[in-house]
Parts: C-alpha cells; sequence; structure tokens
C-alpha cells in the first residue's frame, strides 16, 4: 500500500486521522475535519545544517521602513479601496455572489496593467475564449494579456512564475495534487492559497483571487482565507441592481474604512465618482412613505432614501419584508413605533426597501425608517427637503450617532433645508445652523409631531 501524503486535521481540535470523518471523536464536533498533506519528516541532521540564519530581534529604532511600491488598478475607484493602488507582492480576495462583477472587474484590471506588465489571467472557470469574448465585449485592447485555463495548480505553476500579475478566477475552482480532496473544498482552498502566498512573498508576484461566496458564506468560501489574505474586499449588492458597493473587509496596506462604488453596465464596470444622488428616487417627496438619511457608509457619506408600503394584513398575521436594513430591526422599530408612538402597525404588511441596492448597516438610518413608516401610515409624504438619523432604542429614545457633523454637511451639499437629528449630536452640529435648519429631537414621537404637525394623532 503506498505511504499516506495526506491527513485530516479537525479544525477545532487538532484531532488526526487518516481518513474523513464526520464527527471528530475528540470533541463531537461535525464537519470540522480537514485534509491536509503531511509534511516529509527531515532528519534531525539535516535540520542542523539547514537552520543558515538565526533570526535576531531588533530595537524598534533601528527598524527600516519597507517601501510599499504601488501601482494603479487603472479603475480609480479600487485603487481607493485598495488603499491607494496595488501593492506589489501582495495578495488581494475579491468575494462576492455569482454574477455580480468580480470576473469583469478583473479582466479590466488585468487588461489594464498588461500595458506595461506580464499579466497572468489564470481561468479555471471559463475557457480562454470566454474570457476573449469578454475582452472584446468590454472593448479591451489588450494583447500582451496572457491568458491560461488550466485547474491544476502544479501545471499552471510554470506560467504563474513567469508573470508579474496574477489573476485567479476563481480559487474555489483550483486543485493541487498534494491533497486529494475535490477541488472547492476547505482543505484545497487553503492549501492553494497558502502556495500563493509563498509565491507571492518570495518572488514579488501580486495575486488578485476572486473567491465566490457560498450559501453558508463561511464553509470553502472566502472566509476561510480571509487570515492569509493581504486584503480581502467583498462585492455588495442585488445582483439585479446596477450599482454596486466594494468594499474592504480587511487591508494590510490601508484603511477597512474605505468603499467603491460601481456601476455595471454593458461595456464593463466602472467606479462611480458622482454618487451623490444615486440612492434617492426622482419622485422624492411626492408619495407617502419615504424618508432620506444621510449614511456613512466607508468613508463617505451617502444621502439614501428608505421607501416603505404598507397595506392591510389579508390574513391574520402581518408580513414583513425588508430590503437593504436588516430584518430584525426592521421589527424591532415596528414594535417601537406601535407601543411608543401609538402607531397601529399591528395589522399591517410592511415592506422595506433601501433605494439602489444599497446595504444601509448602521443603526442611524432607525429615524429614517420610523420616520418612513410613520409616513406611510399616516399617507402623508414626509417633506422634500427633510433629511434624519439618529439610532432608536427600545424605549423610543434617539440616541446620537457618530460622524454627525459629516452627515449633516453632507445634507447641506445635496440641498436639504431641514435635517432631524438626536438631541446628543446638536451641539457637533451647531456650525452649520446658518446653512440648515436643525431640529434636535429626543423621542421619536417628537420626530413625528415634526414632520406630522397637523396629523400627529397624539
Ligand atoms: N455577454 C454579456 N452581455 C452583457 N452582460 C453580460 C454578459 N455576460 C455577463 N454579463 C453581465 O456581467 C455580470 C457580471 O458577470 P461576471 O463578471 O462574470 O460575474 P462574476 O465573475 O462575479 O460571477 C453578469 O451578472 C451579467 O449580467
Ligand atoms: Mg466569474
Amino acid at each position: 500500500m503506498p505511504k499516506a501524503t495526506t491527513q485530516f486535521v479537525c479544525a477545532e481540535c487538532g484531532y488526526t486521522s487518516p481518513k474523513w470523518l464526520g464527527r471528530c471523536p475528540d470533541c463531537g464536533k461535525f464537519n470540522t475535519l480537514v485534509e491536509e498533506p503531511i509534511a516529509p519528516a527531515t532528519p534531525a541532521s539535516k535540520k542542523q545544517t539547514m537552520r543558515t540564519a538565526i533570526s535576531r530581534a531588533l530595537p524598534l529604532s533601528q527598524v527600516k521602513y519597507e517601501k510599499y511600491e504601488r501601482v494603479s488598478s487603472g479603475i480609480a475607484e479600487l485603487d481607493v479601496v485598495l488603499g491607494g493602488g496595488i501593492v506589489r507582492g501582495s495578495l488581494v480576495l475579491v468575494g462576492g455572489d455569482p454574477g455580480i462583477g468580480k470576473s469583469t472587474l478583473l479582466t479590466q484590471v488585468a487588461a489594464h496593467l498588461s500595458k506595461e506588465h506580464t499579466v497572468l489571467y489564470l481561468s479555471a472557470e471559463e475557457s480562454c475564449s470566454q474570457v476573449k469574448l469578454r475582452c472584446e465585449r468590454l472593448g479591451l485592447n489588450s494583447d500582451n494579456l496572457l491568458l491560461l485555463n488550466e485547474t491544476n495548480l502544479e501545471n499552471a505553476e510554470e506560467s504563474i512564475l513567469g508573470a508579474e500579475y496574477v489573476i485567479v478566477d476563481s480559487i474555489q475552482a483550483i486543485y493541487t495534487d498534494a491533497l486529494t480532496s475535490a477541488a472547492g473544498s476547505v482543505g484545497q482552498v487553503r492549501e492553494c492559497a497558502a502556495r500563493l502566498m509563498r509565491i507571492a512573498k518570495s518572488r514579488g508576484i501580486t495575486f488578485f483571487l476572486v473567491g465566490h461566496v457560498t450559501k453558508e458564506g463561511t464553509l470553502a468560501g472566502p472566509k476561510v482565507l480571509e487570515h492569509i489574505m493581504d486584503a480581502v474586499l467583498y462585492f455588495e449588492g442585488e445582483r439585479t441592481e446596477s450599482f454596486k458597493i466594494l468594499r474592504a473587509v480587511k487591508n494590510r496596506f490601508g484603511s477597512v474604512q474605505e468603499v467603491g462604488v460601481f456601476e455595471m453596465t454593458d461595456a464593463g464596470i466602472f467606479g462611480v465618482t458622482d454618487y451623490s444622488g444615486l440612492f434617492l428616487s426622482d419622485t422624492r417627496g411626492e408619495a407617502a412613505g419615504a424618508a432620506v438619511t444621510p449614511s456613512e457608509t466607508g468613508n463617505r457619506c451617502m444621502m439614501v432614501e428608505i421607501q416603505t408600503l404598507m397595506c392591510r394584513t389579508a390574513y391574520g398575521l402581518p408580513r414583513r419584508m425588508s430590503l437593504g436594513v436588516d430584518f430584525n430591526r426592521l421589527v424591532v422599530l415596528v414594535a417601537v413605533l406601535e407601543k411608543r408612538c401609538g402607531l397601529p402597525l399591528g395589522t399591517q404588511d410592511i415592506y422595506l426597501n433601501a433605494m439602489g441596492g444599497i446595504r444601509l448597516s448602521e443603526p442611524s438610518a432607525d429615524l429614517a425608517v420610523c420616520a418612513a413608516l410613520a409616513s406611510a401610515e399616516k399617507m402623508t409624504p414626509v417633506d422634500k427637503f427633510t433629511a434624519v438619523f439618529g439610532e432608536v432604542g427600545l424605549t423610543g429614545e434617539v440616541r446620537g450617532v457618530g460622524y454627525a457633523d459629516k452627515r449633516v454637511n453632507e445634507c447641506i451639499k445635496m440641498g436639504f433645508r431641514r435635517v432631524i437629528l438626536p438631541e446628543k449630536n446638536k451641539k457637533a452640529c451647531e456650525k452649520f445652523a446658518g446653512k440648515i435648519e436643525l431640529v434636535p429631537v429626543r423621542y421619536v414621537s417628537e420626530m413625528i409631531r415634526t414632520l406630522f404637525p397637523q396629523n400627529a394623532g397624539q
């Protein structure tokens, strides 16, 4: 029997087994055994001779700065997200749902880089002719771009070593001979990425890896790779919407606060520099059920419209649906409005949508959600020139949020005339008093009275 070259190691407790087991006999966890290659044992005598240089610790003052060489990707928005351009010898993971535009973006980057560098597009999912078709569709003139359709890492290694920039599309589709498990399994994804990292660090080759987000978001998806990457970027947004947000969730060479806004068109994916009116509708202020909030996404403040629709529940249990705002958050805010402000929402189906496919993850959008819901319930539109922001607590109080002055500034820039904000943030925003009407509120009910004075109910 040939000697086994791989073993299965429990990711939780480190238990090793020669074959795969569904449940780790040691810690009892399910689905934690991952295939790993067995490193050949090095004889002690060889170890001695191999030790050539002893690492010495240095005092902080003597540590020299490493200069990062940055190259533009040709797409300004992507450069911003990367912290000022592509760092040579770095490993960047671009994750996102299938069809969101990862291959399109990286094809454009590859075509741009190939004007001055040797770039390899290792396409493990699509054939070379498919990639060429895409290049033609996108109008990319990239005669020097090298294409390779290969799923085996060992076979592709020679081409990889000959390039300065390598795009791997996707990391889940390639496999190494060192493991017996199928491509896309946790072990394969991890081992292939680790090999590429070693090449990147030793040869100074820059890698872009495409990673699909799996249904669970974790298993064999980009999550298992995050710790070995230099930068991890995620594409967000609904597939049907043309606007996508590229967010850095990890970046060793820049801030993770940055986001890039992209628009998907037939001619490719482009950075949107004027994103100011992107998430607002043209009919703002005409229909009931909508409110605008200045949302801090990454380092940018964007005005986002939240729309709601309410209709009487046909069956006993009211329906709630939310796109762009956390579902549980919506349910909590509906309860707050019902109990603390006396709005009868218990018999209404509620649908909520944040415009343009953007995801509002910060609690400062709470007050605008309440404003949109109150507007829908009262069948009265919110004034077109009023913006709202603030976090809402369970007692119906409005809590202060970060970046209040930046938000108010954005409201002024976008031509808003009144902003309803938490009382706590009033002081930080007083400097804008001459340019915009500031209405500080302490409770949600106060906001409702301000927005709908004739129709306040109670
Ligand atoms: N031949 C085509 N013509 C127009 N649009 C296309 C074509 N092929 C793909 N697309 C669009 O480009 C989008 C992004 O595709 P792609 O970059 O391949 O996504 P990913 O690599 O993230 O799976 C797709 O959602 C699709 O709408
Ligand atoms: Mg693709």
